[in-house]
């Protein structure tokens, strides 16, 4: 087990309790969060905030400010993230920026690197029942999971990757699938890559069936509704080593059917694991906001959906007209240095 540092920012006497169970016996060196700026590259990080009614603390600004303005600050690092709020608000919207600043400073996540606490910890109801405790030992034992996974953390390798491409884009107009493809060109001498378009066939959103429906089906590894998403997404995510997704900005947000997908991953996650899975993305705004559809997908499939996110797992592009993206200046350079980045980070030299 390695030693984390483990970065405070905030005051919170219910943090501080639950960070004294969780890592109590793993060693770690506790560092406020001003001072944790030399700290933080090859460590491991558990980041430990306690917001106030209306987020936005400036501590918690500052270190994500600095973190953006250092795009190296956190090289070889792995992190994970405790947030304990003094309101119902702004915990995940502030993981979420937290993370990806950080994961674009170098550091790389584990699959579901959160642990957030509401001022009623009542996200914590559901949990709490299952394992027969309170909400506030639900929260605590969680915390200690987080704790203990950070510390054992070894990302898996593969010498030869799978990876699955995962669009719904039109070939001939788009420019997200142009960067795309540009990219699996230079991944093809390494991985094997399988492409699927979730255009091929109706895409249903999850129809949120109870969870013994779900569980139901997912035995089968199905789902209530059948089509491309079953048939070929759910035995292709079970498959690879990585996933590929091309995500469009359609009013800030990924499109509807790559929402859908991952609505409908759900099922694959009863009975599946995707924490030794990969999760890149290539992100293209016509004007702005790349950074709202990274959060957006980083929030829903690494820190919701147990992907494992590694360095700097986005490529973001600014383009509109169809074309663009590809006539873009420099764009040829980024896509060589994502691909060698996503390749080092498969196969285990990064
Ligand atoms: C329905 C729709 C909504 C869009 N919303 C936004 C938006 O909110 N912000 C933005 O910067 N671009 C927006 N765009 C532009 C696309 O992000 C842009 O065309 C970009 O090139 C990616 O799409 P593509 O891969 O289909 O080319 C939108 C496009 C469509 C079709």
């Amino acid at each position: 087990m390695g030693g984390l540092i483990v970065v405070n920012c905030g005051q919170s006497e219910r943090l501080d309790e639950t960070l004294a169970f969780a890592l109590s016996g793993i060693p770690h060196e506790r560092v406020a969060c001003a001072e944790a700026r030399t700290r933080l590259s090859g460590a491991r990080v558990l980041f430990a905030l306690g917001l106030g009614e209306h987020g936005l603390d400036a501590d918690v600004v500052a270190l994500i400010a600095y973190l953006r303005l250092n795009p190296r600050a956190m090289e070889g690092a792995t992190g994970a993230m405790i947030v304990d709020g003094a309101g119902e608000l702004y915990t995940k919207q502030t993981a979420d920026m937290l993370a990806l600043a950080a994961n674009l400073a170098g550091c790389r996540f584990p699959g579901k690197p959160l642990v957030e606490a509401t001022a009623s910890l009542d996200n914590w109801r559901i949990q709490a029942k299952r394992r027969g405790v309170s909400p506030q030992e639900a929260y605590r034992l969680a915390a200690r999971e987080l704790a203990e996974r950070l510390a054992s953390f070894t990302p898996r390798t593969a010498e030869r990757p799978s990876v699955l491409l995962l669009h719904a884009s039109d070939r001939a107009t788009s420019n997200t699938l142009q960067i795309g493809t540009n990219l699996v060109e230079k991944l093809l001498p390494y991985c094997d890559i399988r492409e699927i378009s979730l255009q091929n066939g109706a895409i249903y959103d999850c129809r949120g069936c109870s969870y013994k429906t779900c569980a139901h089906f997912a035995r089968q590894n199905s789902c209530f509704y059948g089509g491309v998403i079953t048939n070929d997404v759910y035995p292709a995510i079970n498959e690879c080593d990585a996933l590929l997704l091309l995500c469009p900005n359609y009013n800030d947000s990924v499109s509807a059917n790559i929402l859908a997908f991952i609505n409908r991953l759900t099922s694959v996650l009863v009975y599946n694991s995707l924490y030794e899975k990969n999760l890149f993305a290539v992100v293209v705004s016509g004007y702005s906001g790349s950074d709202l559809v990274a959060q957006q997908v980083l929030g829903a499939l690494c820190l919701n959906k147990t992907f494992m996110l590694p360095p700097r797992f986005c490529l973001m592009q600014t383009a509109n007209n169809p074309g663009e993206a590809m006539l873009a200046e420099g764009i040829r350079a980024r896509i060589d240095e994502f691909a060698a980045n996503m390749l080092q980070t498969m196969r285990g030299a990064g």
